[in-house]
């Protein structure tokens, strides 16, 4: 799928495969301070029920997600973009891509994990209907944090 962004720009989401991991985790690595490792992204792509979408601009990675669905239950387990391209609605048609999952899926709730220190994630999620549920204590290292679970309801799928 392609979209225009500011400025004119096309950014075509897909879905993230084997090929995509090098520079996936390149760009992990510049931009969380507990980056996931290697594997976790080949789990990703091959695991049942687990999947991921990147986002390209003149063919070159510049943003991901990651998402796994556990019947009812979708969570958003990653998301990304350079910096570069922020503020640009890139995480969000990404997001587009995970809700459309999560809809195929007929599940219930998306869930995320969110450093609280992490303000415009939490920002970006609160714009996109995502409420707190609670607060899991030191869930984060490098460094130790907490983490804010979040939540967003799907009312018309299931009888929540
Ligand atoms: C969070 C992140 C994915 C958002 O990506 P993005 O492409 O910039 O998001 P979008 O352009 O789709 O959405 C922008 C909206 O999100 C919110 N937002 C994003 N960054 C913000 C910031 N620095 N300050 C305040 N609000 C912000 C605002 O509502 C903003 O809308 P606005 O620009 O009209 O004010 C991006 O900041 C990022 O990659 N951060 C580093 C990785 C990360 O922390 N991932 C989340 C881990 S839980």
């Amino acid at each position: 799928m392609s979209s225009k962004i500011e400025n004119n720009e096309t950014i075509v989401i897909r879905e993230m495969k084997i090929s995509d991991i090098d520079r996936i985790f390149e760009l992990e690595m510049e931009i969380f301070s507990d980056p996931w490792g290697r594997d976790a992204f080949v789990e990703q792509i091959e695991g049942e029920n687990w999947g991921g979408f990147v986002a390209e601009s003149q063919s070159e990675i510049i943003g991901y997600a990651c998402y796994y669905i556990a019947y009812v239950e979708a969570h958003l387990t990653n998301i990304a973009v350079v910096e570069k391209f922020r503020r640009k609605s890139v995480a969000k048609l990404l997001l587009d891509n995970i809700l459309q999952i999560v809809e195929k899926f007929q599940c219930e709730y998306l869930l995320l994990e969110v450093r609280p220190s992490n303000v415009s994630a939490i920002s970006f999620y609160e714009r996109h209907d995502f409420k707190l549920l609670y607060r899991r204590p030191n869930y984060y290292h490098s460094p130790v944090e907490d983490a804010l679970v979040m939540v967003r309801y799907f009312e018309n799928n299931g009888d929540m």
